[in-house]
């Protein structure tokens, strides 16, 4: 059964640990996440973009994460990820999605906790768990870009404001992050993470995750992030062995051949990342 991030997410932030949550496009990032996690023991979050669901299909998307647990004896959340419009995100609880975000960041406060509030009455009702975030990440998330100088950190109280008003299950936080690659090294506000922990009791998100050194992402878990986005890391090696294998085998055309280093490639990656959340052997 797919579940809810409310007990996973609770657990890791009792227990000091992230639970990673990868963004998937297909069967076999599907098949490659889990397979990997139910080895390492670690709970896991499959995110899906508003791209990603128009891409493979809100249904196709559900169909194939309930599969993978039937088969894998570990907590499977499936999230949408960054979504903006109401009516895509009532379609999917009302499908069984146990798990959104809704992302308002774009508006101005008042806005975005009246549009969050909205979406946390209707979850609430069928024990859909909730993120939002307060503050803008910089980068490139789907079609949305952010330019580095119209980026805005979260700021502290207004998170307690936030969170108070529109009873989510767990906050983004923009802290320094940014979706996509970094020109240069990101520098964190570690600070401001800390202020936002002692401020707000429930559990903290941390998107933009791919391109930041390992023990700067396992300081912001030492400092109460409890979730971990990875997208852009996982996508470059997928598509990299791919490039690799027609170089070698220009006249392959089997796709159970071409996608196996594919996926070889981005395991090494999702094995990389749930040491680094420090989420294995917590189920
Ligand atoms: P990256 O692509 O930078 O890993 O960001 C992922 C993310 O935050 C998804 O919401």
């Amino acid at each position: 059964m797919l579940v809810s991030t409310r007990k996973m997410l609770l657990d890791a932030q009792k227990n000091g640990y992230a639970v990673p949550a990868f963004n998937i496009h297909n069967l076999e990032t599907i098949q490659v996440v889990v397979e990997t996690a139910c080895e390492m023991r670690s709970p896991v979050i499959l995110a899906a973009t508003p791209s990603t669901v128009k891409y493979a299909g809100v249904e196709f998307l559900y169909e194939m994460a309930k599969a993978a647990t039937g088969k894998y004896d570990i907590p499977i959340a499936l999230h949408l990820d960054h979504h903006e419009s109401i009516e895509d995100i009532k379609k999917a609880i009302d499908m069984g999605y146990k798990s959104v975000m809704i992302d308002a960041s774009h508006h101005e406060f008042a806005n975005n906790i009246e549009i969050v509030k909205s979406i946390v009455d209707y979850a609430h009702r069928f024990d859909v768990t909730v993120e939002a975030e307060l503050g803008k990440l910089g980068g490139q998330e789907d079609d949305l870009v952010v330019d580095e100088k119209d980026a805005m950190y979260t700021n502290p109280d207004q998170a307690i404001e936030f969170v108070e008003k529109t009873g989510i299950d767990s906050l983004a936080v923009a802290i320094g992050t940014a979706h996509g690659l970094y020109k240069s090294e990101p520098k964190l506000d570690f600070d401001r993470l800390g202020e936002i922990r002692k401020k707000v009791s429930i559990p903290l998100v941390l998107h933009g995750a791919s391109g930041v050194p390992f023990e700067c992402v396992q300081k912001t878990i030492d400092l109460g992030i409890t979730k971990v986005n990875i997208a852009t890391e996982l996508k470059i090696p997928f598509a990299q062995a791919i490039k690799e294998f027609f170089d070698e085998n220009p006249n392959e055309s089997d796709p159970r051949k071409y996608l196996i280093p594919a996926k070889n490639a981005m395991k090494n990656v999702v094995m990389d990342k749930i040491t680094m959340c420090k989420s294995s052997n917590r189920v």
